[in-house]
């Protein structure tokens, strides 16, 4: 049992998460302390309880969020700062970083913001962009004032000085960190381990024995008499397998306190440092073959021990597989590995070791090296050469050939040129090799090479002074800068309308006492479901092994379709019994990708056209016309709390209670009544909170919640099911992949006159949402640019995918990625800057839109000249040029990008009910998810009934409070809830009105208690409708959208044109959110929409099969932004807003997922940068950079030298390990 489940479901601490189960997301964090004895010292680690072992906490202690402080006795300072600094959106990923932080702080009470962050590497969040947690740590820091020198040049001061801004926390108010108050390490812990040895220890469950044993002997011993028996230390490759692999180990041994293999020795001529574990892409084990390490093993048996160089194993990780499965290799069943003898460099010897991951931080390499040169004393000749790389083969291999082959050259252009051929050859791998990317991963053994060749070229002619720079990023240190609207002056302290309020969940989430679906206490008799889903694309199923309680189909149309269901008294068994269940199928022909579909014109129906103007006389007009295309690789929602639903029947008349995290109660309580064969009025429906939306529990929630109901009505018992990150990210879809395909035509000055663009989307198994998807994309095909002469065509691709759904943007992004495609290509192929030929094309007010909306309440061209001052783009401009004139290798590049985000949305419904007391109670249609609808919905209620917010208090969302509810989605919850509520407590404060006059100097509870006496109704509803909506396709005409949301923003990014690698410089970003109800949850809002489209399209990809099984499952290979991945300078804007021409409620704008396209501006930089590495290989104008912009793609397109020496298998000669879906 792992100390997650322990902690969860045995003593019902469910303040630690459980975000993934693989050690990638850190929602489990917790931390461990332990006594060392020898040191006489007490160490903490922060550690991952989903993967720790409860057996291995034998002496440790183990503090949770719980331990540290609450809201009801007394708040920790790393709690409180979480939260007042607004870092807590939907505060799932918050107690793992609130104990990250703690963990850090009793280790070092005073750490430099670099500590910060490197605590935080193991964390991810998905909501709030990481700036404001940073920010509320960076207090911890020494040498930060706290906010007090705001006007010099203090790091939390906002905005330019010049202007009249409003903070977003005020630090000084924090109560005061005193690291002497922390909570001591259990006496009777410390006793129990100065008083006796730790002792062998052994723990038996139903399938396995865990043996501790406390000396090397015994450890000999055990694993003698059990040669099969699996070690365990950090449990982080042994609990994956056991979790993900169905790997059952009968016997673990575990020898973490054993005091030989866990102790460094400096000798003479070596390190001796006894390390236990390897991994097939270990970043040490490359070292250590190109440093020449020593094994030592050992065994009871012969009790002797034998020494092996590293470099003469063809392959070390077999040495701890052998274990398992090759007997012949070097490792015997019965034999450990004692220590690992590393060498001290010579003179003359230099080292240096390399890796390449998809994301800079936490990840594992594509390919890592290590390359070790001794060169003979007083020459430039080569003696002695190691070069070995991880990621090239199946375990680490040395360039054996290569290295021979420059033995005795002289470290100069000849050899570099001799080794790059001779690596080119020996380095090769087959083009179907698993893990992908194969020309890259070729093309890396020889760039890396050329690194370590610049490198000791440097060091050899340090004494005349170094010719060429090593190419490496720029280093880090964030500085962000919120430039808010100003509180107008004289609005009473009471209106809580345009204040930075915190999110009123933000303490209880930093404390864990935030209620979440799955931390609804176990019903007695309650059981757990688990999915059986479907291994095959397309196919019919023949046979099912095993009982199972559904079958829901009996032909699967994607890897990850729901077969049936399982259900146990426990999750262990409900899931152990679902993994046991076999499928015979008759597999069907399958249609994975895009390209697949419109080879064999497989689309749902119907084909959408938006058509304005006259598209031959624009292309006549037309002084060029260029022609392009573009794929927009899908997305994962990852919202850390995956789906989950708990369905409790009532026992009479088909009631049902459902708890269920999803944006849609009215949906899913009709989907169950439905499934049921009951009236909704039987199902009622409750939303706390959700841990993450995104959009992707919209609609696809109700897959898990009908079967959940079932299953808990045939059983007449609460039935739950959360599903694990690897079946949520299979079943659940996720945002269209897009493939589009344009033409267009534009004058001499770069004016566009004509464009006639496609768009295809890989709709899935079913239609979902896809329709309403594809046509935003559509709706949003010009982006912000006046194009008079246009068509559009969208194509929902039917594939053998699960179904895609909606997803934060809702085809907007990919509309208008392909839209700056063409316009980057544009003034690419005229050699202009892609800003003059932006700004020639933006829109100006009054124009009409392709789908004949005008355009009113502009405000593009005013964020657009904000961003370009505050960005200060013209001297950034040159500056990145000069950059780009000194640097081969590393090169720079700007761009800037705007956005014009059309909201339109139903309606909604409140519910506010006045007590006595004076306390009120509010209920909306609006979910909370993290985006702080709540606290909005209570600063409206707030003013419009003109009490504190601290009298309103939302305590959920149900069906049986609120009917028929629109999804909380479309960026329009805020409007339109908004209006629901502001109606609501209108109808109120009419009834109280004639107290109110009665008694004007009366307080709030004398009018409620005279208005109750005089038996007035202290209960109303509110209702609101969007307006004049109705689009019609067929006739172009009618509202599209109610009203448009702007912004504008500027990146500049530096690239590493060897390995792909790229560090996010500088962002500018101008928002116009109208008059923002709450700048602090709109800086949240924008700066977390921006993380994840800069996730979208540069960072995040899902890889699937030509068989079309999605390989990406998890943290472990599918990388959502990190702290990390933050622009090192990042300015966010609300753009300064005076006049009321904004029609949402009191003139705010949406905000939810207008900003997510501004992330382009990042990738449009890469391009830019990739462009001027191009032009050092003399290539010049547009090329296609297919979107996300990874390292892998950013190398290819960076074609030099290198590249050309890896040219990438015909297509269609072999089958990829990966295709583009
Ligand atoms: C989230 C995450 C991120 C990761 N990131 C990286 C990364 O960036 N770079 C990287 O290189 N790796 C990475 N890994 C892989 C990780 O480093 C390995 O899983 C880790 O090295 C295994 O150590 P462990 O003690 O936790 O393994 P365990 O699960 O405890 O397994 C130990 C292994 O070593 C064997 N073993 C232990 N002691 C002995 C002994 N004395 N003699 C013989 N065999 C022994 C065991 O049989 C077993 O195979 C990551 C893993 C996770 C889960
Ligand atoms: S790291 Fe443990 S749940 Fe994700
Ligand atoms: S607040 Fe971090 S994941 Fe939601």
């Amino acid at each position: 049992m792992t100390l997650l489940t322990y902690l969860r479901r045995k003593l019902g601490l469910t303040g630690t998460k459980l975000g993934c189960a693989e050690g990638g997301c850190g929602a489990c964090t917790v931390m461990v302390s332990r006594y060392q004895t020898h040191t006489q010292q007490l160490l903490h680690y922060a550690v991952n309880a989903c993967l720790a072992p409860l057996c291995s906490l034998h002496l440790v202690a183990v503090t949770t969020v719980e331990g540290i402080g609450s809201v009801a006795r007394k708040l920790h300072p790393v709690q409180e700062r979480i939260a007042r600094a607004h870092g807590s959106q939907c505060g799932f990923c918050t107690p793992g970083i609130v104990m990250s932080m703690y963990a850090l702080l009793r280790n070092n009470p005073t750490p430099k913001m670099a500590d910060v962050e490197e605590a935080f590497q193991g964390n991810l969040c998905r909501c709030t962009g990481y700036r404001p947690i940073l920010e509320g740590y960076k207090t911890f820091t020494g040498g930060c004032c706290g906010g007090k020198g705001r006007e010099n040049g203090c790091c939390m001061a906002n905005g330019n000085g010049a202007e009249k801004t409003t903070p977003l926390f005020t630090a000084t108010d924090f109560a005061p960190f005193d690291p002497t108050q922390e909570v001591i390490f259990p006496p009777e812990l410390m006793s129990l381990t100065k008083g006796q040895r730790s002792g062998s220890l052994c723990f038996r469950g139903d399938r396995a024995v865990w043996l501790q044993p406390d000396s090397l002997d015994e450890f000999l011993r055990l694993k003698w008499e059990h040669p099969d028996a699996r070690v365990v230390v950090g449990n982080t490759e042994v609990g994956i397998e056991v979790k993900f692999k169905n790997m059952v180990y009968p016997v673990i041994l575990a020898p973490a306190f054993i005091p030989e293999l866990n102790t460094v020795t400096h000798t003479e001529d070596a390190v001796s440092q006894t390390i236990v574990y390897f991994h097939p892409i270990s970043d040490l084990n490359p070292v250590f073959m190109a440093a020449g390490c020593k094994l030592t093993l050992m065994d009871k048996g012969t009790h002797t021990h034998t020494h092996i160089h590293l470099c003469d194993i063809p392959g070390i990780c077999f040495l701890l597989r052998s274990e398992f499965t090759d007997k012949t290799t070097t490792l015997r069943p019965q034999e450990v590995l004692l220590s690992i003898e590393i060498p001290y460099s010579k003179k003359n010897q230099f080292v240096s070791a390399f890796k390449q991951s998809p994301r800079r931080e936490d990840d594992i390499s594509i390919v890592t090296a290590a390359m070790s040169v001794t060169i003979t004393p007083g020459t430039d000749v080569v003696e002695d050469l190691g070069l070995s790389y991880g990621g090239m083969a199946a375990t680490t291999v040395l360039a054996k050939k290569t290295a021979s082959r420059l033995l005795g050259r002289r470290w100069g252009e000849g050899l570099l040129e001799e080794a790059c051929s001779s690596l080119a050859e020996e380095m090769t791998l087959d083009p179907s090799a698993p893990g992908g990317m194969v020309t890259y991963r070729q093309t890396l053994t020889l760039s890396l090479f050329y690194k370590f060749y610049l490198m000791v070229l440097q060091k050899l002619r340090a004494n005349n002074g170094s010719e060429q720079a090593i190419p490496a990023l720029a280093s880090r240190c964030v500085s962000v800068t919120c430039v808010l609207q100003a509180v107008p002056e004289g609005r009473s302290q009471d209106d809580a309308v345009g204040r930075p309020m915190m999110h009123l969940s933000a303490l209880k989430q930093a404390t864990g006492e935030a209620v979440y679906c799955d931390d609804v206490p176990l019903y007695e008799n309650e059981l757990y479901l688990a999915l059986v889903t479907s291994s095959k694309a397309h196919a019919n199923i023949l046979l099912m092994s095993r009982l199972v309680t559904f079958l829901f189909s009996v032909q699967v149309t994607c890897v990850g379709h729901i077969i049936g269901a399982v259900v146990a008294d426990t999750q262990l068994h409900a899931q152990r019994a679902a993994k046991a269940v076999r499928i015979q199928y008759e597999e069907l022909p399958a249609v994975v990708t895009i390209q697949e579909a419109i080879a064999a014109q497989s689309f749902y129906q119907p084909i959408r056209t938006i058509q304005k103007g006259d598209l031959e006389v624009g292309f006549k007009q037309a002084d060029h016309i260029l022609e392009g295309e573009m794929h927009i690789g899908g997305q994962e929602h990852f919202y850390l709390e995956t789906n989950v639903t708990l369905a409790v029947p009532r026992g009479e008349d088909g009631e049902m209670e459902v708890f269920a995290s999803t944006q849609s109660a009215s949906k899913t309580q009709s989907l169950v009544a439905k499934a049921l064969g009951v009236p909704a009025n039987r199902v009622v429906v409750r939303v706390k909170r959700m841990g993450g939306g995104f959009g992707g529990k919209e609609s696809r929630t109700t897959v898990l919640s009908t079967v959940v109901a079932v299953a808990a009505n045939k059983l007449k018992r609460p039935v739950r099911c959360m599903l694990d990150r690897d079946e949520d990210m299979l079943i659940t879809g996720g945002r269209h992949p897009f493939y589009g395909k344009y033409k267009v035509g534009f004058l001499n000055s770069g004016k566009v006159v004509a464009l006639d663009v496609s768009y295809y989307s890989n709709t899935g198994n079913s239609m979902d949402l896809s329709l309403s998807v594809l046509e935003r994309a559509l709706f949003h095909m010009e982006n912000s640019y006046s194009v008079a002469n246009v068509r559009g065509r969208g194509y929902l691709c039917r594939t053998n995918l699960p179904s895609n759904t909606a997803f934060r943007g809702f085809g907007g992004p990919q509309g208008m990625m392909v839209t700056e495609s063409w316009m980057n290509d544009v003034a690419q192929s005229l050699g202009k800057p892609s800003e003059e030929v932006r700004r020639l094309n933006l829109y100006v007010e009054g124009e009409l839109t392709p789908y004949n909306q005008i355009l009113d309440q502009f405000t593009l061209d005013r964020c657009w000249d904000e961003c370009l001052s505050r960005s200060v783009y013209q001297e950034r401009r040159a500056a990145v040029d000069l950059y780009n004139r000194q640097n081969r290798w590393t090169k720079r590049g700007l761009a800037i990008v705007p956005t014009k985000f059309g909201i339109s949305f139903t309606a909604a419904g409140a519910l506010a009910h006045i007590y006595t007391d004076g306390s009120v109670l509010l209920t909306h249609g609006g979910t909370e998810m993290g985006q702080g609808l709540h606290t909005k919905m209570v600063q409206v209620a707030s003013r419009v009934l003109g009490i504190p917010c601290s009298k309103i208090h939302i305590s959920e969302t149900s069906t049986n409070t609120v009917p028929n509810t629109s999804p909380t989605a479309a960026s329009a919850s805020s409007d339109l809830n908004g209006a629901a509520v502001q109606n609501a407590c209108e109808t109120l404060m009419k009834r109280l009105e004639p107290y109110k006059t009665k008694n004007p100097k009366g307080t709030w509870e004398d009018w409620v208690k005279a208005a109750y006496f005089d038996r007035v109704n202290l209960s109303a509803n509110g209702f609101y409708k969007t307006p004049d909506l109705g689009y019609d396709f067929d006739s172009n005409s009618g509202r599209a959208f109610n009203y448009f949301s702007y912004g504008v923003a500027c990146s500049e990014v530096e690239i590493d044109c060897l390995t792909g690698a790229h560090r996010n410089l500088s962002t500018t970003i101008v928002m116009d959110v109208g008059h923002s109800l709450n700048p602090a949850i709109d800086i949240g809002q924008v700066e977390g929409a921006f993380m994840q489209g800069l996730g979208l399209f540069t960072l995040e990809e899902l890889h699937y099969s030509p068989q079309g099984v999605l390989l990406t499952r998890g943290p472990g290979s599918y990388k959502i932004p990190a702290f990390g991945d933050i622009p090192t300078q990042l300015t966010v804007s609300l753009l300064p807003s005076t006049e009321n021409i904004y029609p949402g409620i009191f003139s705010l704008q949406a905000v939810g997922e207008p900003p997510l396209f501004l992330a382009a501006s990042v990738f449009y930089a890469i391009k830019d940068a990739i462009s001027a590495a191009r032009v050092e290989s003399g290539i010049s104008g547009p090329f296609r950079l297919d979107s996300p912009a990874s390292a892998e793609r950013i190398r290819n397109a960076c074609s030099d030298r290198f590249t050309k020496l890896c040219p990438p298998a015909e297509p269609g000669t072999f089958r990829p390990w990966s295709v583009q879906v």
